[in-house]
């Protein structure tokens, strides 16, 4: 379980600082190069929660999958009030927009690794105008909403969750297969210059997407996913 807590004004990003430390949960008010996922760049303006969970596991690489999934999870329920959904592996969106990403990372080796996932969320920070067609704030919604309160949530939630894992995976897919925004619809996702189209239509036991076209079904394990059927 988490043992310390971290809280920074500003810090370059709190999974790169999670990497270093155990078992802690770290909270920065901003970030000066926030990752995203696929080697972008996670904008990080004061405003948004940005935070990153590094925990010891004993568990296979494999595994890795469900603890990224279990977060999404975590976040989605954090932000029940505006009927946040998740779309494959991991983006949360309210209003059909995103308002929250995550970014798992692993050190060490098999059976003894640190986990660490690292989750950003747009609360009260503006939504750069490049991405307002895509991306949106938790303050567009709720103009109360506060980040501190959005931050405990999710702690709780990741919490309740990982104390479930992996015990209680089977419910735990279920419950994140009833929040999924992207089972059903056409996609295309591609990772690393491969791409697979067609219709998503499962998530596997493993958190591997399952897609359907006239070629057959197909796994995805990773990647970005994009709609395309609107
Ligand atoms: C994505 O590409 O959607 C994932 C974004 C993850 C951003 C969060 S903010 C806190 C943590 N620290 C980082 O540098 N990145 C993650």
């Amino acid at each position: 379980g988490v043992e310390r807590y971290y809280h920074f004004d500003e810090v370059d990003s709190t999974n790169r600082f999670a990497k270093e430390v155990s078992n802690a949960v770290v909270f920065s008010e901003s970030q000066s190069s926030g990752r995203g996922r696929l080697g972008r760049r996670w904008e990080s303006e004061r405003g948004g929660v940005y935070m990153s969970l590094s925990l010891n596991m004993t568990i296979p690489v494999s595994e890795i999958p469900k603890v990224t999934l279990l977060s999404g999870l975590a976040v989605c329920r954090a932000l029940e009030d505006y009927g946040a959904r998740i779309k494959w592996p991991n983006d949360v969106l309210v209003g059909g927009k995103k308002v929250s990403g995550i970014l798992s990372e692993f050190v060490g080796e098999e059976m003894a690794a640190k986990v660490v996932v690292g989750i950003g969320v747009n609360v009260r920070n503006r939504v750069p105008d490049a991405l307002r067609d895509r991306a949106i704030s938790l303050h567009e919604v709720d103009e109360n909403v506060r980040i501190t309160e959005i931050f405990t949530r999710i702690c709780e939630q990741l919490s309740n969750l990982l104390s479930a894992f992996p015990q209680k995976w089977g419910e735990i897919l279920e419950e994140w297969k009833r929040l999924s925004d992207t089972i059903g619809r056409e996609v295309r996702v591609s990772l690393y210059g491969e791409e697979v189209v067609g219709k998503a239509v499962d998530v596997d036991a493993d958190g591997g997407l399952i897609v359907v076209s006239g070629e057959g079904r197909r796994k995805v394990i990773s990647g970005e996913c994009f709609y395309t059927n609107y």
